[in-house]
């Protein structure tokens, strides 16, 4: 039986641990041909030696690496067909009037300018074949502002707008541009829960579903959707994979001090 991914080349950046993991393996699953861009070189290794696929090190907040990654694809594989730009990490909680000039030039590297550079890269190779699939791993954090995360927000937001332009620019050319914001147990929030259990099941409470998803089943098939021939006419949207967080707006506010 063939997958919904056969054939197709995809490049996932933070592949290394939570969503992105979960979307890499779903994706080879699916019969793709998977990069792990990850900075993380041990868990990018595991990841891609895991699903059969190609381990790239790369920091999304370097352009070159950036770079050489969507170059790698085409050259290991033969092209980029699906580019999902997922990684973050780094950001600090804290007063907008308290972050620093570094905190927010950080943010802006790795949400918002490593996305555009690999969007950039990868676009030529997907015009010339005339079909390509660009998927922005975005935030209900930013879409509702919640406090503390102002560099998050910042790039989350901006890279809505990238996902909207670009959509809108790319459309005759058969590449879709679309957003996902998700609500996950990722790797991150994972090690918060072992220490402090009571976080997981006030994140689960919160949730409309009673929990917080799942990488792999959860987000995943979402993606899968989205690289998919069956989303050819959907581009330019966000999707909310979040068990229904967003119709409410889940409120995150805890007390920042001064
Ligand atoms: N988990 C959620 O509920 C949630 C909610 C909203 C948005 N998101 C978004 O989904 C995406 C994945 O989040 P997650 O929760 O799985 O995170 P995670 O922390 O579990 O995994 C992030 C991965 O990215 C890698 N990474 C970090 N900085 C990098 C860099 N500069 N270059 C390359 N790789 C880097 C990490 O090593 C890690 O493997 C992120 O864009 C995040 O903002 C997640």
């Amino acid at each position: 039986m063939s997958g919904a991914l056969e054939g197709r080349v995809a490049l996932v950046t933070g592949a290394g641990a939570g969503i992105g993991a979960g979307i890499a393996r779903k994706f080879a699953d699916e019969g793709a041909r998977v990069v792990v861009a990850e900075f993380d070189a041990a868990a990018g290794t595991s990841v891609a030696d895991e699903i059969g696929g190609l381990f790239v090190a790369t920091d999304v907040s370097n352009r070159e690496q950036v770079e050489n990654a969507v170059a790698a694809a085409v050259s290991e594989y033969g092209s980029i067909d699906v580019l999902v730009n997922n990684a973050w990490g780094g950001g600090s909680i804290g007063r907008v009037e308290n972050k620093t000039d570094d905190e927010l030039a950080h943010g802006l590297a790795v949400g918002y300018y490593g996305p555009f550079w690999a969007m950039r890269k990868a676009f030529g190779h997907m015009k010339d074949r005339g079909w390509g699939r660009v998927i922005n791993m975005c935030s209900l954090n930013g879409v509702n502002a919640h406090i503390g995360s102002l560099e998050y927000n910042a790039a989350k937001e901006a890279l809505r707008t990238l996902t909207r332009t670009a959509a809108r620019e790319w459309a005759p050319t058969g590449v879709t541009v679309n957003a996902i914001c998700p609500a996950a147990k990722s790797q991150a929030f994972l090690a918060v829960a072992a220490q402090h259990p009571e976080i997981a099941e006030i994140a689960d409470a919160a949730n409309p579903m009673g929990r917080m998803g799942d990488p792999y089943d959860d987000i995943a098939p979402v993606a899968v959707f989205l690289a998919s021939e069956g989303s050819r006419y959907l581009t330019g949207n966000t999707l909310f994979a979040d068990g229904g967080s967003h119709i409410n707006g889940v409120a995150w506010a805890p007390d920042l001090g001064d």
